[in-house]
């Protein structure tokens, strides 16, 4: 999995730094390549000499040292990896990068960047729990940033929680998950997400409160643990995750065209909120007033179930089809019903009444409904659902 593959490894100056040999010589010795960039805080506890000697290669500390320029500048270094890293990632280095500073070699190589970036944040546990660090992490999860660590345990101050950088070998093991290991990997998995726009004229659509924020959140945990995913989305609010093949569309009919042209896949998760009608004729021209004081009538025709479709082709149907169930009234029995009506193998049920602010918010609680029966998930935020699906899937498939 390693062999032929360049790190380029990001040393934020923490005590935890002192663990980064470790982690070079492992990369090293599995047949990855390691470009070492020591942060000025980074010198201060790991020195160039021995970060170069365990890498094979100089070390890169400077933006504008000359002669490294002129060997590889800054910005083809930051793309040459197949994936940067930063151990130890620190308070300071990860609230730079979540507002996109780009002051010093470590700072504008990570913006530069074309390529997946991982964390192993290390820091003092109030530091790590601290407001202004969450929303950060908030932000990098949000950009895509992988996370490994922090774990619990004794600090080198004295206190005790999380806050301790993951063990060289968790690292090990999460470089080489970003890099395709996962246990999706392989795997090909549709992912639908947002609303659809169904077109009244050319400025008036009909359309849903739909964020696209848990269907982003899944393409996003699917991509982490390997798969290769296409990510066929209506107009949303959240931008897409980045990692995944990302096919933009507008109305239900596009969006089930763009479903079938991605076949084969070995799964699909249709979490889009599809508008269930559209407008039989759409005005080819902007509907006007009259004057007259009446109302246009607008006829609607229902649309074609995307996910009964694919839940029950008799060719080429994904060994699983997720479903999703928005529901305002009982929701485990219309959900279990829906599964059986639509034919697919799961169904991710949630309350949508306004009073849960599911929709549109970043919380979610779900019951995942399957042949076997229902399981209600306790409520968590809308990342960590779909990650738990995610695992769920990737246990389904192997
Ligand atoms: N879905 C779809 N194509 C449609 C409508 C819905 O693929 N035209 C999918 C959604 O992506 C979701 C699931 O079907 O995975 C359930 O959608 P939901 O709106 O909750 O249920 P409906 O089928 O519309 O049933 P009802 O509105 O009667 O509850």
């Amino acid at each position: 999995m390693l062999a032929g593959k360049r790190i380029l490894l990001i040393v934020g100056g923490g005590i935890a730094a002192y663990k980064v040999p470790e982690l070079v010589r492992a990369l090293r010795s599995a047949g990855a390549g390691v470009t070492p960039v020591l942060t000025p805080a980074g010198s201060r506890f790991v020195t160039p000499l021995t970060l170069a000697a365990l890498a094979g290669e100089a070390v890169r500390s400077e933006l504008f040292d000359l002669d490294a320029e002129a060997r590889m500048g800054h910005i083809e270094l930051s793309r040459a990896a197949d994936l940067v890293v930063i151990a130890p990632a620190t308070a300071d280095l990860m609230a730079r990068m979540a507002t996109g500073q780009a002051d010093d070699l470590a700072s504008t190589l990570l913006l530069a960047t074309d390529k997946p970036v991982l964390i192993a944040p290390a820091m003092n546990v109030r530091m790590w729990e601290h407001p202004a660090t969450r929303r950060n992490l908030a932000t990098l999860l949000a950009d895509g940033v992988r996370v490994v660590g922090p774990n619990p345990g004794e600090m080198a101050c004295g206190e005790w929680g999380p806050g301790r950088m993951a063990e060289p070998a968790e690292i090990r093991a999460a470089i080489e998950t970003c890099l395709g290991g996962g246990p999706l990997a392989g795997r090909h998995v549709i992912v639908t997400s947002g609303p659809t726009r169904e077109p009244i004229d050319p400025v008036r659509y009909i359309a849903n409160r739909s964020s696209g924020a848990q269907g982003a959140a899944i393409g996003r945990a699917l991509a982490h643990l390997g798969a290769r995913v296409t990510f066929v989305t209506g107009p949303a609010a959240v931008p897409p995750p980045p990692g995944v093949t990302v096919v933009p569309v507008e109305t239900a009919a596009e969006m089930k065209a763009a479903v079938e042209a991605a076949l084969p896949a070995d799964a699909a998760v249709l979490a889009a909120a599809v508008a269930d009608w559209r407008v039989a004729e759409a005005s080819a021209g902007k509907i006007k007033k009259d004057g007259s004081g009446r109302t246009p009538r607008l006829d609607l025709v229902e649309n074609p179930d995307i996910l009964a479709g694919l839940a029950q082709r008799s060719g080429g149907r994904p060994r699983l089809v997720v479903g999703f169930a928005a529901e305002t009234g009982d929701v485990a029995e219309n959900a279990a019903a829906k599964r059986r009506r639509k034919g697919c193998d799961w169904i991710v049920a949630n309350d949508v009444r306004p009073e849960t602010g599911i929709m549109g918010g970043t919380e979610n609680a779900v019951m995942l409904i399957t042949p076997e029966g229902a399981e209600s998930w306790p409520r968590m935020g809308k990342d960590a659902v779909a990650r738990r699906l995610a695992e769920r899937i990737a246990a389904a498939l192997a």
